[in-house]
């Protein structure tokens, strides 16, 4: 379980419930001594200006203001159903799945672009089964085998105070594993292809994003493979285990380019796109 700040704010006079959605969505319960109590869920500093303002522009009086931690239970995975594509089988995690990748996440060649290379099992069980991370982590199956887990999480974009809102949740953070003995063979292109129109039809974002180390040649070919492009290279950004400060690479894409590249080019989802792949082959030499 984890929490989040509730804010229960009383003003004079009863509201109508019709407010509820244009002060962004909370609850109004109208009190016998003729007061109001909104409560605003889950919410953060942003959404709290914006609900002040809103008040201020209605004229309606602040009487208190009161900042709860509440439970909010564990957060919604980011993938809810499996995916089928050609050959594979994408779908929400389960803390059982820890043992299998761990097999392939211990190893140094995997873990070599990794934040952790997970040592203990007991530890990486643990990690694995935080509510935060199963939420956004997707297994990848083929042949009922797990070949490789990503990640898939939305994130809000910057936003300035007053439009923070809008930004919530706009964007997804796209992450891969694979296992080495699966590597080579186009599976991490066609989850990725898979995972795509989950992001921009389902989750509804307009932009994904991922991003690697620039020594990590793999995970940013397989970015520009699915049509992602290079925003940022940032020189010696991060640091790597060896104590070298290396570049990384951010790789974007945006709903509409995503769209316009499916009505260009339909193609089943998550298959082989032999010419996106040719691109982008041709684009390196
Ligand atoms: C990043 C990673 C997932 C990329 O895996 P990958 O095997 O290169 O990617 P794919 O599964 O899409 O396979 C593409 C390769 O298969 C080949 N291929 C064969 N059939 C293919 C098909 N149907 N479609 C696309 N590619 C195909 C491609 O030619 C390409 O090979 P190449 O790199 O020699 O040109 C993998 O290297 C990995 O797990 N690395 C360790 C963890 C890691 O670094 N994660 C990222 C941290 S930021």
């Amino acid at each position: 379980m984890s929490s989040a700040t509730v804010y229960e704010v009383r003003v004079r006079g009863h509201l109508d419930d019709h407010w509820a959605d244009w002060l962004g969505n909370l609850t109004i319960a109208r009190n016998d001594d003729g007061t109001s109590t909104l409560t605003a869920p889950a919410t953060d500093q942003a959404r709290l200006h914006g609900l002040l303002s809103g008040l201020r522009d209605l004229g309606t009086p602040l009487l208190s203001l009161h900042a709860v931690e509440a439970d909010v239970g564990a957060p919604a995975p980011a993938l809810t159903r499996p995916v089928r594509t050609e050959r594979l089988i994408l779908r929400p995690a389960e803390p059982e799945d820890a043992d299998t990748t761990w097999l392939y996440r211990r190893l140094p060649a995997v873990g070599e672009w990794l934040t952790e290379v997970p040592e203990d099992l007991g530890i990486y069980q643990a990690k694995f089964a935080d509510p935060e991370r199963l939420a956004s982590t997707v297994v990848v199956e083929a042949d009922g085998r797990i070949i490789g887990d990503f990640m898939l999480r939305t994130e809000d974009a910057w936003a300035q105070a007053e439009v923070a809102d809008r930004a919530r949740h706009t964007q997804a953070e796209l992450g891969w594993v694979l296992d080495p003995h699966f590597t080579g063979r186009g599976f991490a292109t066609e989850a990725v292809r898979g995972l795509l129109p989950v992001c921009f039809d389902e989750l509804g974002v307009r932009r994904v994003v991922a991003s690697c180390f620039l020594d990590n040649e793999a995970s940013w070919r397989l970015m520009e493979r699915v049509g992602m492009r290079r925003e940022a290279l940032a020189k010696a950004e991060s640091l790597h285990r060896t104590g070298r400060w290396l570049d990384t690479v951010v790789y974007a894409l945006l709903a509409e380019e995503w769209r316009e590249d499916r009505q260009q080019r339909p193609s089943p989802i998550g298959s082989y796109d032999g010419s996106l792949f040719r691109a982008s082959t041709q684009a390196r030499s």
